[in-house]
């Protein structure tokens, strides 16, 4: 039986000590079956039946290369979910925001989207000033970060890389049919903003999955989602990832 042991883990008052206690909860397991630790999760006894996601796990161990980006395969195999049931409907895929496009790079080999008749729309300012963004910068926004992510998709010729701010850049350039849509933006007035854009164009059966949802980091975007959503007769299924899932009907 597989397991993934990462030690990120965010709001430890000392991470030393912290990962020392969970090293300590796993020695006193009765099995070492079905661990999986990181990003704030630590599960034992579960099938973890995305490490048996070959298509997955190939494009994961190639494009997963940081900390980070590893610990969160457990919300990477949320997403390769929304986008192979998206794959069966009409629509494109929007990815909104990319940063440098780690999870649609791994999603789109798991699938090889390449060869599919679909367009994945990603989007993002890609750099970042503190007077006008409420979001936080991350280390590889700058000028650099836009060519380098074009250049990361330059073998698959549907995916559409926009720089631009949500929601006006969707105004230029965004699909009339959305198959998935994965908001990851770190911010409520964004991310409110694409659903106004976007979500009447978001097919029956289509998976939107908001990947802050569940953290309370970032409480503000739950509840302007949640208020937004609830007016048109959608709840949001908070995952243990804490990721939101929303099912268009
Ligand atoms: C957490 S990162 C995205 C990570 C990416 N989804 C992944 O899984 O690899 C958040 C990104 O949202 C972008 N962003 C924030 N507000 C935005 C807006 N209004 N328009 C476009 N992008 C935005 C930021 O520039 C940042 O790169």
């Amino acid at each position: 039986m597989n397991s993934h042991i990462s030690t990120v883990f965010w709001g430890a008052s000392d991470h030393a000590q912290f990962i020392a206690g969970v090293q300590h909860c796993i020695d006193h397991l009765a099995s070492h079956a079905g661990i999986y630790t990181g990003d704030n999760l630590f599960t034992f006894q579960k099938n973890l039946s995305f490490l048996e996601d070959e298509p997955l796990m190939n494009a994961w161990r190639k494009h997963a290369t940081d900390a980070v980006e590893q610990a969160i395969l457990w919300r990477t195999s949320v997403l390769l979910g929304g986008v192979r049931n998206g794959l069966k409907l009409g629509g494109d895929f929007v990815e909104g925001g990319c940063y440098k496009g780690t999870s649609v790079r791994i999603l789109c080999d798991a699938v090889d989207f390449g060869s599919s008749n679909k367009r994945w729309f990603l989007y993002d300012l890609f750099e970042h000033d503190p007077s006008t963004m409420s979001h936080h910068a991350m280390p590889e926004h700058g000028t650099q970060l836009y060519r380098s992510v074009l250049e990361r998709f330059a073998d698959v010729p549907n995916i559409i890389v926009k720089q631009g701010r949500i929601p006006e850049v969707l105004m230029e350039s965004a699909p009339e049919k959305i198959a998935f849509m994965h908001l990851d933006m770190n911010n409520a007035e964004a991310e409110v903003g694409a659903l106004e854009v976007l979500w009447e164009r978001m097919v029956p059966g289509a998976m939107l999955v908001l990947d802050d949802y569940g953290w309370l980091a970032y409480r503000a975007q739950k509840l302007a989602e949640d208020a937004w959503l609830q007016v048109r007769g959608f709840h949001v299924i908070e995952l243990p990832t804490g990721q939101g899932l929303v099912i268009k009907q």
